[in-house]
């Protein structure tokens, strides 16, 4: 894998820049800055090395279509102040887009291309798509280790007509699940939540010969409560599960990893809601389940207590509104509590997760935090991410 700051002559060569800046947005406004921080570093690099730097980022799921509340502007603007430099926008059709009109101002450094995902080609790792973004830079540089997980134009395809180099935050991510994944103690906890429940459940299944325990939680548990014969109400819940699920429990008798899920939960009629605790048998058809509930987070400090290792992926519940969000504050204290006493190691992963760290300023409380959710599980599995074998 070549890497951008081995590379010497960069002065004045089109960068086309692929960013993770898929950070939460509410109302338009950002509501946790981490991946953006975490991509200074390299944005400062190639300012100082004189480069023209094309970024382009995805942001949500907009599937190939315009969607206003999804653009890329409030993030430009929060680079702009964090660099102090400005940036230029670029809303036109990709496709109308030539190299040479690219930075025909000679002041102009930094251009952002809008959401890559408005484009169909993205997601389909259009080869048309890829090569046109490919034509419009001299080299291409993958920052995205958070996005790596998805063979997406911008990601694969586009490495495959320019040169290609991994940029700074991406080596540092690799570098630092590396180490993890192979000075690793046991017993091994991983804890997952959060709502991707698409992107998470098969993963599970692959984890489990590496794991002593394996905690679910978050809009995925939703499944295991429902496969197990509760009503889980109007939960968040994928279709179609039942046998994913099935082969959980089964592979992890297999292997004796121990699968944990909610023994309670609270619920709300809507995310707005205040939180009631109810056991599993007690959920009504109009509840929404939200967080875990005090039982399941005995439980979980029990095993996290008993667990040399904790990796943990996804929030609990529904953080983003303060009732539901002490399941996941609860796990934070608990890792920290133990990480500070030198009884544990411990990693978390995610945007969401890392913005519950954020919130109790306990970041700097784990033994490494990664910016990626799906992309950190998928390489827990051992599985090759399709972006970093493209640059390879
Ligand atoms: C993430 O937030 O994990 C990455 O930006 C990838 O997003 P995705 O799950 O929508 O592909």
């Amino acid at each position: 894998m070549k890497k951008i700051i081995d590379q010497e002559n960069l002065n004045q060569k089109k960068v086309l820049l692929r960013l993770d800046l898929n950070v939460p947005l509410k109302n338009g406004s950002i509501t946790d800055e981490t991946r953006i921080n975490k991509i200074i570093p390299v944005i400062n690099f190639l300012i100082q090395k004189k480069s023209k730097i094309l970024v382009i980022s995805h942001v949500g799921r907009p599937k190939g279509k315009f969607n206003k509340d999804l653009s890329l502007k409030p993030i430009c603007e929060n680079i702009e102040k964090k660099i102090d430099k400005k940036i230029i926008l670029i809303k036109e059709d990709i496709f109308n887009l030539k190299k040479e009109d690219l930075f025909e101002n000679p002041s102009d450094q930094i251009i952002f291309l809008e959401n890559i995902r408005f484009y169909e080609g993205e997601e389909k790792n259009d080869i048309y798509f890829a090569k046109h973004l490919a034509e419009l830079a001299d080299l291409y540089v993958n920052d995205a280790f958070s996005c790596s997980h998805r063979a997406h134009a911008s990601i694969c395809k586009v490495t495959n007509f320019i040169p290609s180099y991994a940029g700074l935050q991406l080596e540092t991510e690799i570098n630092a699940l590396k180490k993890i994944t192979t000075e690793i103690k046991k017993p091994i906890t991983c804890i997952i939540g959060g709502s991707k429940i698409s992107t998470k459940i098969g993963i599970i299944k692959n984890l489990i010969p590496n794991f002593n325990n394996i905690v679910i939680v978050g809009g995925m548990a939703n499944n295991i409560l429902s496969y197990k014969g509760y009503s889980v109400g109007k939960s968040l819940k994928e279709q179609n599960c039942d046998s994913i699920v099935r082969d959980i429990f089964e592979t992890a008798k297999k292997y004796s990893c121990s699968i944990f899920f909610p023994k309670d939960v609270l619920v709300g009629k809507s995310v707005e809601d205040k939180s009631e605790v109810k056991e599993l048998n007690e959920i009504t058809n109009d509840d929404l389940i939200l967080d875990i509930g005090p039982k399941t987070i005995l439980e979980i400090k029990n095993i996290i207590d008993k667990s040399q290792t904790v990796l943990w992926n996804g929030p609990a519940g529904y953080f983003e509104n303060p009732n539901f969000a002490n399941g996941s504050i609860e796990i934070a204290k608990t890792i920290i509590k133990k990480n500070k006493a030198n009884l544990i190691y411990s990693v978390a992963g995610g945007g969401d997760t890392v913005a519950i760290l954020n919130q109790i300023k306990a970041v700097k409380d784990f033994n490494f935090v990664s910016t990626a959710g799906g992309a950190f599980l998928e390489y827990l599995e051992g599985k090759k991410l399709p972006g970093i074998k493209a640059l390879n």
